[in-house]
Parts: structure tokens; sequence; C-alpha cells
């Protein structure tokens, strides 16, 4: 998209309400965006298209949790020491950027720091001493006697601290899926591509619990058929998910089946096929939970390739490391067929002696000890408790075979996690459906949003502002409002500056009150992307509408 197409865009944006920059009137900050009252209900369109997806469609359930997230949890999941961007610092102009975004095309970072060819994007400079820089927003809990928190930057570690909750509440049985909606914080470097690189985002993510023995979906079968949209690096190209599986192009059903629900989705709110693929992570691009990734990418004509969806399988990599810093049971239960009886050598904790020596952690201590596997060889004993290393001494315990019945074995279950950036798959969605030209001479303007996710369904209009039309027409705007169907009233200006508010605004459908209607009842429905009209009874309106609109 040229500039100065995009400006437009963005400028419609802010003229029709759907977006505002942050803190304008204080010179703004790069990162931020505002909703207004188009954006904020486009956004929640999305937002429940979303949620019939993985609530409906997969039967997930769904949790709210903080965003304001623990130190421990997130030193844990390996986002203190690891969620970092190379980044480098002018010394003349003060500015700091993110490497990747400033090195050659085609040169490694390493190279092109250390051979002093990156120069400062602001000032000129030569710049050196690239260190990688976390992008968490740090913060503190209390006063006086504070615990150290950040912001969180995923809305994943909510759903892995509460495991064990959940998998209860699933009836102990695999697979299931939990979702989160909600904002996300990022410290990003030099964020200079507006809705695409914002320091506070809203996400939608899924975890779903597999049994790493059983990575199949229950819904594979049913969609197993359908093309996924694939990109190597090099070509594009179109292949079913049984193929991709059978190939290994994707490593197991459950991967390839979220992914299927991703483009779903993604086409359901209305992005343009042509202008999204999937994308497979390199070894080197990986994140450091993940050992497999698929972004999910749409086309901007102003950005290039976005990544919108991020789609990992993060193997048991969140919830070990949740067991061995917390010391809870986050494991399930594969059952047997039939209970086992089997010897199996096990730690008796001496609680008489723990106790003493141990105080408040000793029950801690005590199930951490239980959960271990030990031989009879077994000789020394360390734990890992909130991050220590503790040795414990033999008479704190004994070591004894016991005979079992077993009902099944334990295990760390495996997780695959759809991730979506919501504003910049809307951001993707406001390109994509936006067209210009001309009409008898004046430039207009349309948004083609997809129904189901406009914010105003139907514009309702009277022909002309006469008391007769425009009492019929706000009866037909309630009525409409009642039956659940957002509706806009509008009787100022010539019907032809309605209509063109109306496409601005991306309102698929506008009903026009006229004479012939106070006669026999019936009404015009325009439609916005053909401006073709036809005429229906007031009474079958809501019916209709909502038929189109679904
Ligand atoms: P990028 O490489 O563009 O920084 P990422 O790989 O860090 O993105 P993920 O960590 O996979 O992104 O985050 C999951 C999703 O959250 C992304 O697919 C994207 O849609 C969204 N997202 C991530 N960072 C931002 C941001 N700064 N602003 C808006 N959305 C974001
Ligand atoms: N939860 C996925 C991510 O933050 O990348």
């Amino acid at each position: 998209m040229p500039q100065d197409i995009h400006d437009k865009l963005i400028m419609l944006a802010k003229r029709r309400g759907f977006l505002y920059p942050s803190f304008d009137i204080y010179g703004g900050v790069a990162g931020f965006y505002d909703y207004g009252p188009l954006g904020s209900q486009l956004k929640n369109n999305i937002e429940t298209l979303w949620r019939s997806f993985y609530l409906l469609n997969d039967n997930c359930i769904e949790v709210h949790t903080p965003t304001i997230t623990l130190y421990e949890v997130l030193d844990a999941s390996g986002h203190v020491e690891e969620f970092t961007d190379l980044t480098v610092d002018c010394t003349t102009c003060k500015q700091s950027f993110k490497v990747e975004d400033i090195v050659e095309e085609g040169a490694t970072v390493e190279q092109s720091v250390k051979n002093h060819r990156v120069r400062c994007p602001v000032c000129g400079a030569t710049l050196e001493g690239a260190h990688p820089v976390n992008l968490m927003f740090s913060t503190t809990i209390g006063i006086g006697k504070t615990r150290d928190a950040f912001l969180r930057p995923e809305t994943a570690q909510g759903i892995f601290t509460n495991f064990h909750f959940l998998y209860r509440y699933a009836r102990e049985k695999l697979p299931f899926g939990v979702i989160q909606v909600g904002r996300g914080y990022r410290n990003e470097v030099s964020p200079r591509q507006g809705m695409i690189r914002l320091r506070e985002f809203s996400m939608a993510e899924a975890e779903i619990f597999f049994d790493p023995q059983d990575k199949t979906h229950p819904l594979f079968k049913k969609v197993q058929e359908n093309k996924l949209y694939l990109f190597d690096n090099i070509k594009e190209w179109k292949v079913s998910l049984k193929e991709a599986v059978n190939k290994k192009l994707i490593n197991n059903q459950a991967l390839a089946y979220y992914m299927y629900l991703t483009q779903a989705f993604l086409f359901a709110a209305g992005v343009d096929p042509k202008k999204f693929r999937f994308r497979k992570h390199a070894d080197n691009e990986l994140a450091h939970y993940a050992t497999e990734c698929w972004d999910a990418e749409l086309y901007s004509n102003r950005f290039g390739w976005i990544e919108c969806v991020g789609i990992a399988d993060r193997s048991a990599y969140d919830l070990n490391a949740h067991i061995t810093a917390s010391g809870t049971d986050m494991y399930a239960l594969r059952k047997f067929d039939n209970p086992k009886t089997v010897t199996i050598t096990k730690i008796i904790p001496k609680m008489d002696v723990l106790g003493p020596k141990f105080k408040g952690n000793a029950g801690k201590i005590k199930q951490l000890l239980e959960a271990m596997e030990v031989s009879k060889g077994t000789k020394k004993i360390t734990i890992t408790l909130d991050g220590n290393k503790i040795d414990i001494p033999k008479d704190c315990y004994d070591i004894t075979e016991v005979k079992e019945k077993k009902a099944g074995e334990k295990f760390v279950p495996h997780v695959i996690e759809p991730s979506y950036g919501i504003d910049r798959i809307l951001y993707c969605i406001l390109e994509q459906s936006y067209h210009e030209g001309k009409k008898k001479g004046e430039e207009y303007r349309i948004l083609k949003l997809s129904p189901v996710i406009a914010p105003i369904k139907v514009g309702v209009l009277p022909l002309i502002s006469d008391d007769r039309l425009t009492k019929l027409a706000k009866e037909i705007d309630e009525e409409l409002r009642a039956a659940g169907i957002a509706t806009y009233y509008d009787d100022g200006g010539t019907i032809g500056r309605r209509y063109a508010r109306m496409d601005e605004a991306g309102t698929p459908f506008c009903i026009t009150i006229d004479h012939e209607s106070l006669k026999d009842g019936t009404v015009t429905i325009r439609e916005r992307d053909t401006t073709k009209q036809i005429r229906k009874e007031k009474g079958e309106l809501a019916h209709y509408l909502r038929g189109q609109i679904s």
C-alpha cells in the first residue's frame, strides 16, 4: 500500500472513530493506540468470533488471570533469562534500535555489528556494542515489603500455573484446551510500525494439553481433506492437512488441526486468502520454549508479510519448568486398562526429622521427595525448591521397596499453542478491506468489512427528514436493536452522504425508509459492496438481516 493510501486509511480510522493515537494531547508515544467507538466494537466482534471457534467449535474452557505476574512465574518460564531483543544504542543521539531492524539484508547480525557497518538510522553515527535487552515491563507489588513482578508478556503463563486445577476441572481427561483473551505487554525497543508493534496489545491464546503419546485431535478426521496455505520460504502451495501430516511437513495432527482452525477463523473474519499464508520457523528462529512453530502471516501493502498468529508446539517445557520451580504436582495420569501390581522403590519422608530441620518448607519437600524417582542404590538426594538446590540429609527419609496397585502412570502433558495478536489482525483486516475510487467526480472510500465483524451491521436512514418517515425509521431502528442487531440511525444530510458515511464505517447494509414504506410497510435494503437494492417487508427485516450477518 503506497504511503499516501496507508495515511488515508489511518485518517479514515481516526475520523470515523476506529483508532486514535494514545495520549495525543500530550504529544503521543510510539507503541500505543486507543480504540474509539467503532474500533472497540470491531475488536469485540473479532474476539467474539474467535471465542466461537475455540469455545464452541473446539469446546475449550476460558480463564482470566492477572496481567501483573509474579517474578517467580516468569523466571521459571525462562522469560527473565530469554525474553530479549538484541539491541544497539547510539552514543551520539541516544536512540536505541533492535539490531534485527537495522542490519543489512543478507548479513548476519554479528558480522554487521563487528564490521562497523551498522549506522544509526537517525543520525548516521556508527553503531556498536549490541547487547540483549529484556522486553518485559517490571514493577513491584506492595509498599514497603514488596515483591518483584512484571506486566505479562503473554497470557499463557496464567494458564500453565493453574494446570493442576484445570486438569481436575476437565475431569482428568486429555486433550483439553484453555483459552485466555487479554492484554500483553512488551517494552519494544523502537516501535515504528503503528498498530503492528505495540507496547500494550491484545492477545487471544489457547493452550491445548495433550498426552505426548497421542498428539491426535478428535476433529482432525472431519477436516483432514481441507487445504492449508503453506509457504516454505521459497514457494507457496496448498496441501491437505492429511498429506501435510503424512509427509511430516507438519509434525503431528494436533498442530495441523490448530493451523486449520486458525485459517478458518481468519477467513471467516474476512481475511483475503490471497494475502494469507503459514510460514514455518527455521530452527534458529524458534522461541526458547518451542520445538516447532508456524506463523500465520497476513499481507500488508504497507508493511509486507506480518506474523499475526504463532502456532507453537511448546512440548512439556512450561509445565516441567513450573513443576521444578514450585514443587507442585502438575502431572497427568495415563490410565492402564487394568490396574497393575508393581514393585516400586519409594522414598518415605520422615516428617519428625524434616519438620524441625526445614520448618515451613517441610511440607513442600515431603511432596517433592514422594514424587521423585529413586532406586535402592540412590545415595544422595538433592531437590530444587523455589529455584534453590537443597541436599536432603539421609536421616530425613527411608528408601524401601513396596508393592503397589497402579491405576496408571504419571506424565507431563505437552502443549500446542495458537497465539493470536488481535491488533495486528484487526489492522490487516482494515487495510485489506479498504477500497477507494471516484464516483461522479467525487472521491469515495469503502471498508468492505465482513458482516460478522462489522461494528455497525445496519444503517437506518429515512429518505428525507419528514416527520412521518423519521418516526417509522426510529421504530425500525429500535426493533432491530431489540433483536440484537447493531444499528446506526442517521437522518442528517443527503442520502448519498449518509450512504458514504456508512461505507466508510464498513456497514454492510443500509435500510432506507421512503414514502412507499408508509403505504405498504416495505423498505429498501442496500448492500454496501454491490450497491444492489432490494425491497423487504419491515416485519421480515430482523430475520433476513440476521441470516446475512452470521
Ligand atoms: P515479532 O517477531 O513480530 O516481534 P513475536 O514472534 O515476538 O512477533 P509472538 O511472541 O509469537 O510474536 O507473539 C504472539 C502474537 O502476538 C504475534 O503473532 C503477534 O500477533 C502478537 N504480537 C507480538 N508482539 C506484538 C506487538 N509488539 N504488538 C502487537 N502484537 C504483537
Ligand atoms: N504465548 C506465545 C508468545 O508470547 O509468543
